[in-house]
């Protein structure tokens, strides 16, 4: 065994780590779960997706079940043009979709790269649930939706067509911060018994490159979940958040007892220091921790996210760098 890993379980058994380690995650068992479920999600749509989540978790569904259909709301509303078919296409005009979910205990399911499907988080989940595999991408990624019962729906949205031919006129290459005040959908829920998931659908990055994946349907990076600890996601510009394999940096943060805002804000300050030219982004982080204690934190202002607990449902505004 190496020197290190001696140490470290050495230390470990003395207590000396264990000391440095906040009580609920050393009683990472007991935890003490939220007297009502919380459920939270990114942008005004959130709010949309949250009632849905609440109303499966009240009608007895687990809270998996939740956040697949709460974002599925926003993935169907065909007027949303950052999540779902009704995204704005990628440079050659196509509309390529991006889901992930992840559960409770780690399992996890991702699609990328899909067209011609209403519900990309919906195949995600199947992937988990159905395969030995974690993601499926592009074509192989639609040959599987469709060999297991997921209906593929061909639409054309004239007036994004016609926004996205008057884009090749110029061909700027130029992501667009907060222009709608909403980008991908990420949602996180713990039920009152401190069963955690979540999940993240996005169309990805207006006439991105064709091909290109973002952050959302990478388990680390768009969506993170850790039952023993919390969980997070993030919005925004895709590429600064993989980088810094942003939402397990923050769910790590939370595990070190950094509290979710903190933990949130600590993700966004890295990617700050990491990166020049930020002018043109933003980049937006949730977390939730297993007790229900829940925070948010942006690059710039204008994220907003959606909160449902005891106290019902509503919108908030995230902190965010100065
Ligand atoms: N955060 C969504 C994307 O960059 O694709």
């Amino acid at each position: 065994m190496p020197l290190d890993r001696r140490r470290f379980l050495r230390l470990g058994s003395t207590g000396a780590l264990a000391a440095a380690v906040p009580s609920w995650t050393r009683a990472a068992g007991i935890l003490v779960p939220p007297a009502s479920p919380v459920v939270l999600s990114t942008w005004d749509h959130g709010l949309a997706a949250n009632r849905k989540a609440w109303q499966v978790l009240s009608d007895g569904g687990n809270v998996l079940d939740a956040v697949v259909e709460g974002v599925a709301v926003v993935e169907n509303d065909l007027g949303n043009r950052t999540v779902g078919q009704g995204g704005r296409p990628d440079r050659d005009g196509h509309v390529t979709l991006d889901a992930c979910v992840q559960d409770h205990d780690g399992r996890a399911g991702s699609v990328a790269f899909v067209e011609h499907f209403p519900n990309p988080v919906r195949i995600a989940r199947a992937v988990m649930e159905r395969t030995p595999h974690v993601m499926l991408v592009g074509e192989g990624a639609e040959r599987w939706a469709r060999e297991n019962g997921f209906a593929e729906r061909r639409i054309t949205l004239p007036g994004v067509q016609a926004e996205w031919k008057e884009w090749t006129v110029q061909k700027a290459y130029q992501p667009v911060v907060n222009i709608e005040n909403h980008d991908t959908i990420g949602q996180l829920a713990v039920d009152a018994r401190g069963r955690l998931a979540g999940s993240c659908t996005t169309s990805g990055m207006a006439y991105k490159v064709h091909g290109r994946v973002g952050d959302s349907p990478i388990i680390g990076a768009g969506l993170f979940v850790d039952g023993e600890v919390g969980a997070a996601c993030a919005t925004g510009t895709g590429e600064l958040v993989i980088r810094i394999a942003g939402s397990h940096t923050v769910v790590e943060m939370m595990r070190q007892g950094v509290e979710p805002t903190e933990a949130c804000r600590q993700a966004v300050e890295r990617i700050v220091r990491r990166h020049r030219d930020l002018d043109r982004h933003q980049v937006g982080f949730l977390a939730l921790r297993a007790d229900g204690a829940f925070g948010a934190f942006s690059l710039r202002q204008g994220f907003t996210f959606a909160v449902s607990d005891a106290a019902g449902h509503r919108l908030l505004a995230s902190e965010h760098m100065g």
